[in-house]
C-alpha cells in the first residue's frame, strides 16, 4: 500500500551548498578525526618509509594473454569445509591436493577420487601458509606463527626452525624443497605478525629475509636480508635457483645457488599487475604467480605517500585495507620470468597460492572457504 506523501518544501527554500562546500564539509569530516587520531593512537614504532627510490609507478608489464572473468568459469571445491586455503601443494604420486586451513589444519583434497574428497590430514595449530612436499610423502609447511615445520607421513609435527642469527621469525610465509632436501623459505617480516600485515605492508621497510634450513645438519643460514615482505618461494626446475615474491614492491626477485653467480640476486620479473603472493611451478616450464591483489589507484597513493598510509594505520585498526583488494587472480610467467597468461576477476580478491595440474588451475583465496578450479582447456575455448 502507497503511503500518502507529504508534500517537499519548494526547492527554493531548501540551503544549497555549492559542490566545493560539500566537499570541503566532506573532507573536515573525515579528515580531522583521522589526522587527529594518527596523532593520538599511532602505533607504537610504526614509522612509514618512502619506498625505494627505483620503485617504478608507471605503467605494469603486459601480460599477452588475458581472462578477466574467471569467476563464471571457476568451479568450487569443498566449499565450507577449507577455510582460508593459503597455499596449495600436490602430491602427483598419490593425487593429493594439500592446503593449509585458518583454523590450523592441514587438509588435503583426493583428486583421483570422483567425489574430490576434503580430509581433515594434520593439526598444526598455528596457521599454515606455505606448503611443499618433501622427499618420503612428509610436507614442509610455513607457520606463520611457528616456524617452519615437518609433517611426516603418519601426521606427527615436528619444529625444524624459528629463529636465525638470533632473531625469531614473525611471519613465516613460504617455502619449497630442492631435490637435493634443502629447505627454501621466507619470513615476511621479523617485526609484525600475520595479525599486523597491513601495518608491515603499510611501513614500507624491508623486515624480510629468504633463507634455507638443512634438515641433515639442522642449520638455518639467512641467503638474503632487507626484504619487503618476502613472500612465495620456488626452487626452479634446474635446481640453480630460488625465485621470491616481495608483496608490495609488485616483483620477484632471483637467488642463484648455483655457477658463477652463487648467493647472488636479481631481478626475475618486475612492475607485476598486482600484489605478488606465492609462486609455484606447474611442471611445465611455467611458474604460477597468485596476485592477492590487481594494482589499484588506491595501492599506488598509499605506496607513493607514506603520510598518508601513516593515516592508514589508523583505519586499519577498525577495517581491514585487505577489502583494497580486487582484480586478484593467477598470473603464469615463463622460467626466465617473461608473463604469459593472467586469469582474474575484478570480483576476486585475496588469492594467495595456486597450481596447474593436468588441464586445471586451482587456486585458493584467504577469504574464500573452498578452493577453485577453472578447466583451462575449456575456458580457453569459450572465452576466444
Ligand atoms: C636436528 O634436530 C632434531 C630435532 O630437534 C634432532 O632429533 C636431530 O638429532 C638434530 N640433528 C642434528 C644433526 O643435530
Ligand atoms: C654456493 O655458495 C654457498 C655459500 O654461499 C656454498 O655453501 C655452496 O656450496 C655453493 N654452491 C655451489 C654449487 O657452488
Amino acid at each position: 500500500m502507497a503511503e500518502p506523501r507529504t508534500p517537499l518544501p519548494p526547492p527554493s527554500t531548501l540551503p544549497k551548498p555549492n559542490l566545493t562546500s560539500r566537499f570541503l564539509g566532506l573532507l573536515l569530516l573525515i579528515f580531522v578525526p583521522v589526522v587527529l587520531a594518527a596523532i593520538l593512537f599511532q602505533p607504537p614504532d610504526f614509522d612509514p618509509a618512502p619506498l625505494p627510490g627505483d620503485h617504478y609507478f608507471g605503467d605494469s608489464i603486459a601480460v599477452p594473454e588475458r581472462h578477466d572473468h574467471v569467476l563464471e568459469a571457476s568451479e568450487r571445491i569443498g566449499e565450507g569445509l577449507l577455510p582460508g586455503p593459503e597455499d596449495l601443494a600436490y602430491d602427483a604420486e598419490k593425487g593429493y591436493l594439500y592446503t593449509g586451513c585458518s583454523d590450523g589444519w592441514i587438509r588435503r583434497v583426493g583428486l583421483k577420487d570422483a567425489e574430490l574428497k576434503v580430509e581433515d590430514w594434520a593439526f598444526i595449530g598455528g596457521r599454515p601458509l606455505g606448503l611443499a612436499m618433501a622427499p618420503g610423502g612428509s610436507l614442509v609447511v610455513a607457520d606463520s606463527y611457528k616456524g617452519v615445520l615437518l609433517v611426516k607421513p603418519d601426521q606427527t609435527v615436528e619444529l625444524m626452525t624459528n629463529e636465525a642469527e638470533g632473531l625469531n621469525f614473525r611471519l613465516t610465509d613460504g617455502i619449497d624443497v630442492a631435490s637435493d632436501g634443502l629447505i627454501y623459505f621466507t619470513d615476511a617480516s621479523y617485526k609484525y605478525n600475520l595479525e599486523m600485515t597491513m601495518l608491515d605492508i603499510l611501513e614500507g621497510r624491508p623486515h624480510g629475509r629468504l633463507m634455507s634450513f638443512n634438515p641433515s645438519t639442522n642449520q638455518t643460514v639467512v641467503l638474503a636480508h632487507d626484504l619487503y615482505f618476502a613472500n612465495g618461494v620456488a626452487v626452479s626446475p634446474d635446481q640453480h635457483s630460488i625465485i621470491f615474491c616481495e608483496t608490495p614492491l609488485r616483483r620477484c626477485k632471483r637467488y642463484h645457488i648455483e655457477g658463477d653467480k652463487n648467493g647472488t640476486t636479481e631481478n626475475f620479473i618486475e612492475n607485476l599487475p598486482g600484489y605478488p603472493d606465492n609462486i609455484r611451478y606447474s611442471g611445465e616450464g611455467h611458474y604460477w604467480i597468485a596476485l592477492s591483489s590487481g594494482r589499484t589507484i588506491s595501492w599506488d597513493i598509499l605506496f607513493k605517500f607514506p603520510f598518508i598510509r601513516k593515516m592508514a594505520a589508523i583505519l586499519a585498526k577498525f577495517f581491514s585495507p585487505f577489502y583494497l583488494s580486487q582484480d586478484s587472480g593467477m598470473l603464469s610467467v615463463t622460467l626466465e620470468g617473461q608473463p604469459l597468461t593472467i586469469y582474474s576477476d575484478r570480483h576476486l580478491i585475496l588469492v594467495t597460492g595456486g597450481l596447474k595440474i593436468g588441464k586445471n588451475l586451482y587456486y585458493g583465496s584467504l577469504h574464500e572457504s573452498y578452493i577453485s578450479k577453472i578447466d583451462l582447456t575449456q575456458y580457453r575455448s569459450n572465452a576466444m
